[in-house]
């Protein structure tokens, strides 16, 4: 019997990579999508000898056009895609108008305009079908700001909306098909790596397990959860920003670990 497909972007490091060994755990076969080949031909080995599964190497540089164009394209050509897993995204330091501009457009091009057509291209199918979940990774940081951050946290404020978007349009359609903001707070991944943050400028009480957060995602998925924060620290954080006055906010976002470890002290770009 043909087994159900899952596609995760992102797959070649961190959650992504997590969710490609729950999944296949599962019994779904996978196309994994990321830019890094051969991590994604090494992982896709291990899985299928591992679980009996098919697994398909996509490698793509999903903030190009194109490549978004060509994956879009293969989703929606995939009668058993059953899950969709929105999850290839990057960090960035330093206040916006210091910051390469070059780099800001490729964030944007990656974590909406990338979500925005790999979605379009998985959803309208699965409604026909009347089956199927996308999960779209966003952040704490989509429901605060922090300097230094200005287009991470906008570009997952977007994700955060936009999901919540689909969820309204996929009630009013009395569709079963279900979506999910997944919004984790600090993760240990190459992530930090990446941008080249020091983990130990953010206190060690604020880390989760990749682990732990694709755990949560997954009993969320079951529970046809909208928003997935894991954690109870993220989820009183998410609930404190969410209630407090604006003033105080403001104060509180100025202050956040995040933005310690995004800024140089002085004013010039770090
Ligand atoms: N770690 C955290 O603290 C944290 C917190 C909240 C939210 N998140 C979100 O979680 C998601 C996963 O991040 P992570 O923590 O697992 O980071 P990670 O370990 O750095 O993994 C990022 C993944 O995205 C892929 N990717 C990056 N740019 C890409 C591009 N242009 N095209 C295709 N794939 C691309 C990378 O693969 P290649 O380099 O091979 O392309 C990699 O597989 C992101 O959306 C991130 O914003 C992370």
């Amino acid at each position: 019997m043909n087994k159900p497909l899952a596609a995760i972007s992102g797959a070649s490091a961190g959650i992504g990579s997590v969710f490609a060994h729950k999944l296949a755990a599962q019994g779904y076969d996978l196309l994994l999508i990321a830019r890094r080949r051969d991590r994604l031909d090494q992982l896709a080995a291990e899985l299928e000898r591992a679980h009996r599964i098919q697994v398909e190497s996509c490698a793509a540089d999903l903030s190009v056009v194109e490549e978004m164009d060509r994956i879009a394209a293969r989703l929606a050509a995939e009668p058993r895609l059953d899950l969709l897993v929105n999850n290839a995204g990057f960090g960035a330091k330093g206040r916006f108008y210091e910051a390469p501009l070059d780099e800001q457009l490729k964030m944007h091009r990656l974590h909406i305009s990338a979500i925005l057509r790999l979605t379009h291209a998985a959803l309208g199918p699965m409604v026909t079908r009347g089956r199927g979940a996308i999960i779209n990774v966003a952040s704490v940081a989509g429901f605060a700001r922090s300097p230094g951050s200005v287009s991470y946290c906008a570009t997952k404020a977007w994700v955060n909306a936009f999901t919540e978007g689909l969820y309204l349009d996929l009630k009013s359609a009395r569709s079963p098909v279900v979506v999910q903001a997944l919004c984790p707070g600090f993760t240990y991944s190459e992530f930090h790596d990446v941008v080249g943050i020091d983990r130990s400028s953010i206190p060690k009480s604020f880390w989760m397990s990749a682990d732990d957060v694709v755990d949560a995602s997954l009993a969320g998925l079951r529970r046809r959860k909208l928003f997935v924060v894991p954690g109870w620290k993220n989820k009183l954080v998410v609930a404190l920003v969410n209630r407090i006055p604006e003033r105080l906010r403001l104060v509180l976002e100025s202050a956040s670990p995040h933005s310690r470890a995004r800024l140089p002290k002085q004013g010039n770009p770090g």
